[in-house]
């Protein structure tokens, strides 16, 4: 079959499918999680790998979807993880796909807060995972602590040094700053990157953390963040980010870039190619849907894949313009980050 374009009512092409491949957390992130309470899906709930690789092989070999990135919750908690990204990551974008990764494998991406990356690190990569992005939002051990309820810092630095020794094509740092929280580490975490070698992205605070503190107030905006780190480092653009949500800026002393994601201040939706799909089988065509298309129902009920596909194609067309943050009208979605996936 030729492959098609999946594109939303905003002429938007879907080429990014983010998968979550479990909502268990061995932390638990104040901007994300409650300190205790969550409770986790049944197993039952949750997509065996068969029927992952089933909905993962349909979005690539039907639509061109050539990038899938795994999200969690903390995605290394899940059993044999190195077996599903082994079965991913030999999906092939079709050679008559308007992708440009047209005839090749799909770029194939995890996030992860790297606590157990130094054990693991190098089994995911030799299962074929290409590109890694690690959750690091303070370098303050009791800071570190605060943040994530847990006291891993040490940890987490090697798990990230894991993760540059093992030869990822791209290991990056994403830090989430939430002012008078750790609004006063945002140089450490710019200094920390450029002496590794890695980009940070800094993310602005959003409105998904499952006790509901967020509020703008709390929210430092990606001028700021900029204007910052340019002060004491001197920063250029670098133009043109297509669909990947950050910007990018330079370091003029030639000392690798940086990133900041504008979710609230600039929200990029206008250039989104994303779509998600939830740990229990649900999809999603944005991070603040309000609306879910329950795909496992249908993969248990037997449906073949032009069922599920027509499911999918209904569910694109719902893909709103952007989502509504800074609005009086937005809504919070039903669930919060770990269980929709990062
Ligand atoms: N705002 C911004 N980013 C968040 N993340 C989790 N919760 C939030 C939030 N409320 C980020 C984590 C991680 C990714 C999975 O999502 O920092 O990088
Ligand atoms: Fe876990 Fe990531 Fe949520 Fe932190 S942000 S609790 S590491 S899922």
């Amino acid at each position: 079959m030729a492959a098609q374009d999946l594109v939303d009512p905003f002429g938007r092409t879907i080429r990014d499918l983010r998968i979550s491949v479990t909502d268990r957390c061995n932390f638990r992130c104040t901007y994300c999680m409650p300190a205790e309470g969550m409770v986790w899906l049944p197993k039952s709930e949750v997509l065996t790998f068969e029927e992952i690789e089933r909905l993962a092989r349909l979005f690539v070999e039907r639509y061109g979807v050539d990038g899938i990135r795994l999200t969690g919750g903390e995605p290394t908690v899940r059993a044999h993880l190195p077996v599903l990204i082994a079965k991913l990551a030999a999906l092939k974008v079709p050679v008559d796909s308007a992708s440009p990764l047209a005839g090749e494998s799909i770029d194939l991406a995890l996030t992860t807060n790297a606590s157990t990356l130094a054990n693991c690190a190098d089994e995911l990569r030799r299962a074929g995972l290409r590109r890694i992005n690690i959750s690091l939002d303070s370098l303050d051990r009791a800071k570190f602590e605060q943040m994530t309820r847990r006291d891993e810092l040490d940890r987490v630095l090697v798990g990230i040094q894991a993760a540059i020794d093992t030869g990822f094509e791209s290991v990056k740092i994403n830090a989430v700053i939430e002012r008078g929280v750790n609004d006063d580490e945002i140089l450490d975490l710019a200094d920390f990157g450029r002496r590794l070698g890695i980009e940070v992205r800094f993310i602005e605070f959003m409105p998904l953390d499952a006790e509901g503190h967020w509020d703008n107030e709390k929210v430092v905006s990606q001028d700021e963040i900029v204007s910052r780190i340019g002060e004491a480092f001197p920063l250029e653009s670098v133009p043109a980010r297509g669909a990947a949500p950050a910007d990018r800026w330079r370091y003029l002393d030639g000392k690798g870039t940086v990133g900041v994601i504008p979710s609230v201040t600039k929200p990029f939706c206008a250039d989104c190619d994303r779509v998600r799909l939830t740990a229990d089988g649900q999809f999603r065509t944005c991070l603040f849907a309000t609306t879910e298309f329950d795909l496992r129902a249908l993969l248990r009920n037997g449906a073949d894949d032009d069922t599920v596909a027509a499911e999918i194609e209904r569910a694109v067309g719902t893909k709103w313009a952007g989502h509504q943050i800074n609005q009086v009208n937005f809504v919070r979605p039903g669930r919060s980050m770990s269980q929709i996936g990062g």
